[in-house]
């Protein structure tokens, strides 16, 4: 018999959707001691709202957050809202006693992100952070390569996540949909949006940074505001590059924009390392390209490991070897270690204190495009 978990989502758009799937799918695939349970979504909107709870299957409505968390048949808290409310949700749902799932970038900034961290250390509930890339096979992979020491020293780390969605200046700011465009409800632009998701995977893989250097660019200045109806300056970053060094010698490079026509999602890294370099393609998430300088003579060059096998990370629990998964399973995966890891009673990573990392790196990075200047993380 399987424990129930009692899920209370807040918000219901994209993350609503791909985070739903996930609890629907996990215990299919995973043998789990715990079931999530779709209790309550929440959203502003009621009819909205059940319209999302019929498609998915959640029990129960709610159109305020602070009656969600009042709930006692609520055990966990999915945090699926824009930026700005990270915050405040996630004290309230700490103190309330609730297991928190947060969308990232975990908070606006690194201050908020430590009054977080307190919340949940002080009140000892569970909590993770949805850098969900860190659970495609392909990189979970490329990480027990990496700590095998098979690339041993490494001198490189490159990293690009390029879109092209914003170039339009007719594009509003603000609103559904649009909040991103919103420093009021983002925070900032592509760096707390994608190269977030680049820096998690980053410091997962190859250790914490040490300094930065950045520059930013706000293409449009001004874009009308869908909640005023007036044209507004834009707040936001469109394209930020930065480089860094590692803790561990290595240098860094990593390039974010939403204004690099042709692109729609492509997140991109290559590690160099002294004895063999690996790149991996969101395009091609199953894929993992391997490059062994060990290997002589004139067959040495990239080869291209389908990562389908069941001795692959997760890949035992889908399907026969060959047949691939998608950006969907990543989400899946998150949920089984979380629930693992409340089986076992262990932290599971990335928990707040390991995203407010991120979002350390990501201050940096702003406060460094502002003053030109080299700038230490933390
Ligand atoms: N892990 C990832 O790869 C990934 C991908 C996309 C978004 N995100 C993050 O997920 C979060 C949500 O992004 P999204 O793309 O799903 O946005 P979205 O605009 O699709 O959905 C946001 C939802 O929040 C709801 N909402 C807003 N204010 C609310 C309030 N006061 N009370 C209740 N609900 C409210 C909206 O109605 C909407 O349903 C953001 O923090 C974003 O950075 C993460």
């Amino acid at each position: 018999m399987t424990k129930p978990l009692n899920i209370g989502m807040i918000g219901y758009g994209f993350m609503g959707r791909a985070h739903s799937n996930a609890y629907r799918k996990v215990n299919n695939f995973f043998d789990l001691e715990y079931r999530p349970v779709l209790k309550a979504v929440c959203a502003r909107d009621k009819d909205k709202a059940q319209a999302f709870a019929n498609t998915w299957g959640y029990e129960s409505v709610e159109t305020d957050w602070k009656k969600l968390l009042a709930r006692k048949d609520i055990d966990a808290v999915d945090i699926c809202t824009p930026n700005n409310l990270h915050k405040e949700i996630a004290i309230a749902a700490a103190d309330a006693g609730k297991a928190i799932l947060c969308e990232k970038p975990l908070a606006m900034n690194s201050a908020e992100g430590e009054e977080m961290c307190q919340a949940v250390e002080k009140a000892k509930v569970p909590n993770i952070v949805w850098y969900n890339y860190r659970r495609v096979p392909a990189v979970t992979f490329a990480k027990q390569i990496i700590d095998s020491g098979k690339l041993g020293k490494i001198f490189h780390y490159r990293a690009n996540f390029l879109q092209d969605w914003t170039i339009s200046a007719d594009l509003p700011q603000g609103g559904a949909g649009l909040w991103r465009l919103d420093v009021a409800a983002a925070g900032s632009g592509v760096t707390g949006d994608l190269l977030a998701h680049c820096i998690d995977t980053a410091i997962w893989l190859n250790g914490g940074i040490k300094n930065v250097t950045a520059m930013t660019e706000t293409f449009i200045k001004e874009r009308k505001h869908n909640l005023t109806g007036k044209v507004e300056k834009v707040g936001i970053d469109d394209a930020c590059a930065f480089l860094c060094h590692f803790n561990n010698g290595s240098l860094g490079l990593f390039e974010s924009t939403r204004y690099a026509r042709g692109h729609k999602a492509l997140y991109t890294f290559e590690i160099n390392g002294e004895k063999a370099s690996i790149k991996w393609d969101l395009h091609d998430l199953h894929r993992l390209q391997w490059f062994d300088h060990r290997n002589e003579g004139p067959l040495r060059g990239w080869s291209s490991v389908h990562v389908t096998d069941g001795e692959h990370p997760y890949m035992g629990k889908w399907w026969v070897p060959g047949l691939a998964i998608g950006y969907e399973h990543s989400f899946v995966h998150q949920v089984a270690d979380f629930l693992e890891g409340l089986a076992k009673k262990q932290p599971v990573s990335p928990t707040f204190r390991d995203a407010l990392e991120t979002q350390k790196i990501c201050d940096a990075v702003l406060a460094s495009a502002k003053t030109g200047a080299w700038t230490n993380v933390g």
